[in-house]
């Protein structure tokens, strides 16, 4: 029996297995909308036979979007256009799906990672971004200006519309990405935080605004959708953020009333590093799982259906999110079905693949 393919419920929503698909940006929007290469991309993508689908970073204002290709979820175009996007999905698909829902600070403005994936130049249209502090995310990076409690009260407003706007849409999770860098990890991180503010300094103000916003979206977010945060766990830096911060973060996430955490790393600079190793956030999630006693997911250099499998079967995370190799084998969650003698959802049309496809080549083989 697969402890993978077994079933997980978050607040009311009830996952078929704990295979998540990561949010993974395409920087292929149109002013924050999501357009045709989103209806094939996501639904090949909600025809995996994950439980759950993570739609790519999207962003609560205009600004805060990374590039000029981002989603976002400021208008009511946006919010036609995703709506259009996720009826696709329902219809056709069988994953779950969250929307991950997002401010880049002084990550915004950047290129297109195929148009060098630095800062927009003079030619390409940039725009003023902010930050806790006018620190640049790395050398030749634009200086952010300082965020003013009226910015910071305008985005928490912004994540808490954007939010509605998910739930008319009728996105079944929402996610705040606190991790890699952008906005609200920008706030928690002592390499980026220099404010001597109640924003700034102690844990507790660092805290203040990922705390705050969690609240205000828990507010409008009804308790039976899961609401939940992804989080740079790991800074891999000395000057960073320690794991003890991390799971005190985790516990006061709880107490705002979120769901799960998502278990990333990285980020905070242009010239951080994140390892390269099978699992390497593995650690901190079982950390977090055992300490906090949420339910916990983790990314990162997932792989193999029996690195996932052993990972949930020992109690490290409930959930798996796999990126990368979601996009090298669609059918990630099928083949590792067929592996772990599982069974995976599959939309009717596609019925006759499955065990009646292997079942005669498995038999061949142990004859
Ligand atoms: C093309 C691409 C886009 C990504 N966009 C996002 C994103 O929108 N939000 C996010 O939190 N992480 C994003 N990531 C990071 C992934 O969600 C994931 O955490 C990372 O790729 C590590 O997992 P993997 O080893 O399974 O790929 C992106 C990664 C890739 C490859």
């Amino acid at each position: 029996m697969s402890s993978l393919f077994s079933q997980i419920k978050l607040a009311d929503l009830e996952l078929a297995n704990r295979i998540v698909i990561a949010p993974m940006c395409q920087y292929s929007a149109d002013d924050g909308s999501p357009t045709d290469w989103h209806m094939s991309h996501l639904g090949m993508l909600s025809n995996s036979g994950a439980g759950l689908l993570v739609i790519e970073a999207t962003h609560v204002e205009r600004h805060g979007r990374i590039t000029h290709g981002c989603t976002g979820l400021y208008s009511d175009h946006n919010e036609a256009a995703f709506t259009r996007v996720i009826n696709h999905c329902k219809r056709i698909g069988t994953a779950k799906l969250g929307v991950q829902l997002a401010h880049a600070g002084r990550k915004a403005s950047s290129q297109r990672p195929w148009e060098g994936g630095g800062p927009l130049k003079d030619s390409q249209d940039p725009w003023p971004t902010i930050a806790p502090s006018a620190i640049p995310f790395g050398p030749n990076w634009h200086t952010p200006r300082e965020a003013t409690e009226d910015d910071i009260a305008r985005v928490r407003e912004a994540f808490v519309n954007s939010a509605k706007r998910a739930l008319r849409i009728g996105f079944d999770l929402i996610e705040l990405h606190y991790a890699h860098g952008y906005l609200a990890h920008s706030f928690l991180s002592p390499v980026s935080n220099k404010r001597a503010d109640r924003y700034g300094g102690s844990l507790e103000n660092r805290m203040r605004f990922g705390l705050e916003t969690a609240r205000a979206v828990r507010a409008a977010v009804p308790k039976n959708v899961p609401l939940g945060a992804r989080l740079s766990a790991v800074e891999w830096r000395d000057d960073g953020i320690t794991d003890d911060e991390t799971v005190a973060y985790c516990k006061a996430l709880k107490d705002a009333g979120l769901d799960f955490i998502d278990c990333s790393s990285g980020g905070i600079t242009s010239d951080t590093r994140t390892p390269q190793e099978l699992g390497y956030n593995v650690p901190i999630a079982q950390r977090v799982k055992r300490e906090v006693g949420i339910p916990t997911r983790v990314v990162g250099m997932i792989i193999t259906p029996q690195q996932a499998e052993e990972i949930v079967a020992s109690g490290k995370a409930d959930m798996i999110c796999l990126g990368r190799a979601m996009l090298d084998d669609p059918r990630w969650a099928w083949h590792a079905a067929q592996t772990l003698g599982a069974e995976v959802p599959r939309t009717q049309q596609y019925l006759r693949v499955g065990p009646k496809l292997w079942a005669p080549a498995a038999q061949k083989r142990a004859s």
